[in-house]
């Protein structure tokens, strides 16, 4: 990969996202379960603010957009009819010493070479077969590997199947969006949408990965922000332009650092794509895809006509014309945004000759706004204050915290790697110790680190501004 970033290496981020209660590794007292992640008390807060801003940019901020939430088990023919069943597969060689499991398309790359999604298991097999020297397995170092096979990545369960051989199985959803499809003709029957409209979900997915890895970057389970738009055929490409602008402002909205995103076209198309760009960014181990922009064509719509008997076509009324829409659509993963949220805002510098580590959060989207504390916890007048200035300022903004732990050095450090924007601190002076001064605090500012006195009664206001009104 090119332009490799270096600073902060993946294990820095895993390490604090575990330290700070931001992302637990799933079933850890039982030795963990590959894939899955369990957001912590932080995480789910940052979490929940990306879904909100991704919710608004996609479905608030437009007339044209509704949102939707379907669910995560549908009827197994609808996997048949969009090709899941059969094309949505990765190739997959085992090592013959330790059995560790690589993707076979993965590996080619990383030793330059392209392997193409569109080819045939023979093609992919006999490419692999022509580089096996150059491939040596990631946990042994063995060149020793099984041929190659195919692995569908659909998940597949038991529900509603009791047959003892479990040969009529239902599956977890792979992607969010075919819950969409299959509910366009209720949104359109439902609600005053015409086309061009879309339609919005955000939802877990799940993947039968080959090799899950990068922290949240390639889970078994994970959530998508999915919006699948739907117009006339020939405005498709003009529509889909519209789209790709639309999602790289609001990633910049969001806070990202435009130097670290980047476009990259897909030179080898999934099987429903006319066209594919992702909007990449740059992850410790370089850039890679953050979330994908495709034109999927009348591939969707059609499968479904075909595989449910229904007609989904779209009548115009002003022309009286009939059309299947074409669909593009953005979709992103809740925890890739996350992780590069994460890396993007991470900081170190020296204060006061100690090194420090921040995280420059967008304050919009930082998981606490506001810390509030009694310079002394063990002054009950100090404390008393403080909890009355908690409460009233948790009914205003819910994101704060409550912390009077150790001495005040060690509540900012500690803010500060959880990217906490303001900390405000009740003392004397709060109290009147200085007249002029009574029923004030202090606020300090997570970057630069520096204090200032505002009034109690400016405290809401000024938190309002500096977090939840920034960017979006
Ligand atoms: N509906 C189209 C679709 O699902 P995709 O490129 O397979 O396309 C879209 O996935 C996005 O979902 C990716 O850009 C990524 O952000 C996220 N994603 C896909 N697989 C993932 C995985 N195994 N773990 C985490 N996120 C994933």
């Amino acid at each position: 990969m090119s332009d490799v970033r270096k600073e902060p290496s993946l294990e820095t981020i895993i390490s604090l996202a575990k330290r700070r209660g931001f992302v637990f590794p799933s079933s850890e007292i039982y030795g963990g379960f590959a894939g899955v992640y369990d957001y912590g008390p932080l995480g789910v807060e940052l979490e929940n603010n990306l879904k909100a801003q991704w919710w608004k940019k996609m479905v608030y901020d437009r007339d044209d957009i509704v949102g939707l939430d379907s669910s995560i088990f549908m009827n197994p023919r609808i996997w048949e009819a969009s090709g899941h069943t059969k094309n949505f597969s990765d190739p997959m060689a085992q090592c013959n010493v330790c059995n560790t499991r690589v993707r076979v398309d993965k590996a080619l790359q990383a030793i330059g070479i392209d392997a193409d999604e569109k080819m045939s298991e023979e093609e992919i097999s006999n490419l692999f077969d022509a580089h096996r020297s150059e491939i040596a397995c990631e946990h042994c170092g063995s060149k020793d590997f099984s041929a190659v096979r195919a692995v569908n990545l659909l998940v597949q369960s038991n529900l509603g199947d009791f047959t003892e051989q479990g040969n009529s199985p239902s599956y977890l959803r792979g992607e969010t969006c075919q819950g969409i499809y299959v509910n366009y003709k209720n949104v359109l029957d439902s609600t005053p949408v015409k086309i061009p409209f879309g339609i919005a979900q955000i939802g877990k997915a799940f993947r039968n990965e080959i090799s899950p890895r990068q922290f949240l970057f390639r889970g078994r389970e994970f959530e998508q922000m999915e919006m699948q738009y739907f117009v006339a055929p020939e405005d498709e490409m003009t529509e889909y332009k519209k789209l790709r602008e639309y999602r790289w402002d609001a990633m910049l909205a969001l806070g990202l650092q435009e130097k670290n995103l980047r476009w990259k076209q897909h030179k080898n198309l999934v099987f429903y794509a006319k066209d594919a760009w992702d909007i990449e960014y740059a992850f410790p181990w370089g850039f890679d895809e953050l979330e994908g922009v495709h034109a999927r064509g009348d591939y969707d719509l059609t499968q479904h006509t075909k595989g449910s008997g229904k007609p989904l076509e779209y009548f115009e009324q002003e022309t009286g014309r009939r059309f299947t829409p074409h669909i593009i659509e953005s979709s992103g993963g809740v925890g890739r945004l996350f992780l590069a949220m994460l890396v993007d805002a991470y900081r170190e510098d020296v204060l006061n000759g100690e090194t420090r580590v921040y995280l420059a959060f967008p304050p919009s989207i930082a998981p606490v706004k506001a810390m509030i504390s009694p310079l002394l916890k063990n002054k009950p007048e100090l404390v008393e204050k403080a909890r009355e200035v908690y409460t009233a300022l948790k009914k205003d903004i819910p994101q704060i915290m409550w912390d009077d732990n150790g001495n005040i050095g060690k509540r900012y450090r500690r803010q500060d790697e959880i990217g906490t924007p303001f900390c405000i601190t009740i003392d004397f002076d709060t109290l009147g110790e200085k007249p002029e001064l009574k029923d004030t605090v202090t606020l300090r500012d997570r970057d630069t680190a520096t204090q200032t006195r505002i009034s109690i009664s400016d405290i809401s206001s000024r938190i309002r501004v500096g977090t939840l009104n920034k960017g979006i």
